[in-house]
C-alpha cells in the first residue's frame, strides 16, 4: 500500500517519529540496497538528530553486491554503522544486535562504569513504504506481526516486541516519505516497485529500465531477451517491440512494458543497483 504524502501527512508522520524517539536508544534506518540514497527520507537527519542510528541495507539479494559493498563503505566513512541484510530470507539478521551494541558502545560502557545492570537495547525501525520494515520486524521477532499499513498510524500505547533478552523493538515502525518530488528519484523508486503502478506511466518506466540496463548491465538484458548488441543500439521503443515479438505478444506493446518492469523488479534480469556509487557527487 502506498499513501499520498500531503504536507499534513508529512508533518504528522514526522511528529509521530519524533515522539517515539525518546523511548529508544537507537534507530534502525532501513534503506533499499538498490537505492541506498534514493530510498532515504530527505529529512531524517533533522528528524532524528543525534539519536544513534544503524543503517540496514535491505533487499541485498536484489542488489549488485559490488555496489552494495561500496555503499556500505560510503556509510562507514560518513560515520554510520550498517548491516547488509536480506529480511525476506533472514540473512545477516543476527548481525543487527552486535552492530547496534557497537554503535552504542560509549553509552553501554558509561552505564557499566556506573554499576548499572545491562539493559536490553531499545530500537525503532524507520523507513519509507515497502522498504521491508514489517518483513524485518517479523524476522527479528520470529512471528507474524500484523502489517501496520502505510498510514501515519494512530499512536497506541507504547508496546515492545522482545527479540531475545538483549533487544526490544517498538511495535510499530516509523513510516516516512521518500524524496519523490525529485523526478529521477521517483523513477528509480517506481522501477523497484516502491511506488504503486497506477500512479505511473508504464511506458516511460519501461524505457527508463531498458536504458538503465543497457548502460550498466547490457549482458543481462541481452541474455534475458535474446537481444544482440545491434538490437541494443535501437531506441527503447524498438527494443520493446522486439521483446514483444520474442515473447509472443506480437504487437501488444503494453504487455511487453509490464513484463520488462516486472522482471526488473523481481530480479529476473539479475541483481542491480540504481543509485551508482561512482556518481555519488550527483546525489
Ligand atoms: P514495509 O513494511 O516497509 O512497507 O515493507 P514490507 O515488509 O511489507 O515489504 C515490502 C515487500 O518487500 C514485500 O513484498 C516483502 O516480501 C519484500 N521484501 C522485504 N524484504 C526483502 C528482502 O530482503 N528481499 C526481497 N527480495 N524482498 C524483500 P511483497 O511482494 O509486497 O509481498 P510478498 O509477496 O512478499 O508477500
Amino acid at each position: 500500500m502506498i499513501i499520498q504524502w500531503f504536507p499534513g501527512h508529512m508533518a504528522k508522520a514526522r511528529r509521530e517519529v519524533s515522539e517515539k524517539l525518546k523511548y529508544v536508544d537507537i534507530v534502525f534506518e532501513i534503506v533499499d540496497a538498490r537505492l541506498p540514497l534514493s530510498s532515504r527520507n530527505p529529512m531524517l537527519d533533522q528528524i532524528i538528530q543525534q539519536k544513534p542510528r544503524l543503517i540496514l541495507l535491505n533487499k541485498a539479494d536484489l542488489a549488485d553486491s559490488k555496489q552494495t559493498s561500496l555503499w556500505q563503505n560510503y556509510f562507514t566513512k560518513a560515520g554510520f554503522g550498517s548491516v547488509i541484510v536480506n529480511a525476506q530470507q533472514g540473512k545477516n539478521i543476527n548481525r543487527i544486535l552486535p552492530e547496534s551494541k557497537k554503535v552504542l558502545e560509549e553509552k553501554i560502557l558509561r552505564n557499566q562504569a556506573k554499576g548499572l545492570k545491562p539493559q536490553a537495547v531499545r530500537a525503532m525501525v524507520i523507513g519509507i513504504p515497502n522498504v521491508g520494515k514489517s518483513t524485518l520486524m517479523n524476522r527479528l521477532v520470529k512471528k507474524n506481526i500484523a502489517k501496520t499499513g502505510n498510514k501515519p498510524g494512530v499512536t497506541k500505547g507504547q508496546q515492545w516486541l522482545k527479540v531475545g533478552n538483549d533487544l526490544e523493538l517498538l511495535d510499530t515502525p516509523g513510516i516516512l516519505w521518500p524524496k519523490f518530488e525529485d523526478q529521477k528519484i521517483g523513477q528509480k523508486l517506481a522501477l523497484t516497485g516502491a511506488i504503486k503502478d497506477d500512479l505511473l506511466h508504464m511506458e516511460e518506466l519501461a524505457f527508463y529500465g531498458l536504458a538503465f540496463f543497457g548502460q550498466y548491465y547490457p549482458r543481462n538484458l541481452m541474455e534475458r531477451y535474446q537481444l544482440t548488441e545491434v538490437s541494443l543500439t535501437q531506441s527503447p521503443a524498438d527494443i520493446l517491440a522486439e521483446i514483444a515479438v520474442k515473447r509472443g505478444f506480437k504487437d501488444n506493446y503494453d504487455r511487453a512494458c509490464e513484463l520488462v518492469i516486472q522482471e526488473i523488479r523481481s530480479g529476473k534480469l539479475g541483481t542491480y543497483t540504481l543509485d551508482r556509487y561512482e556518481e555519488v557527487e550527483k546525489y
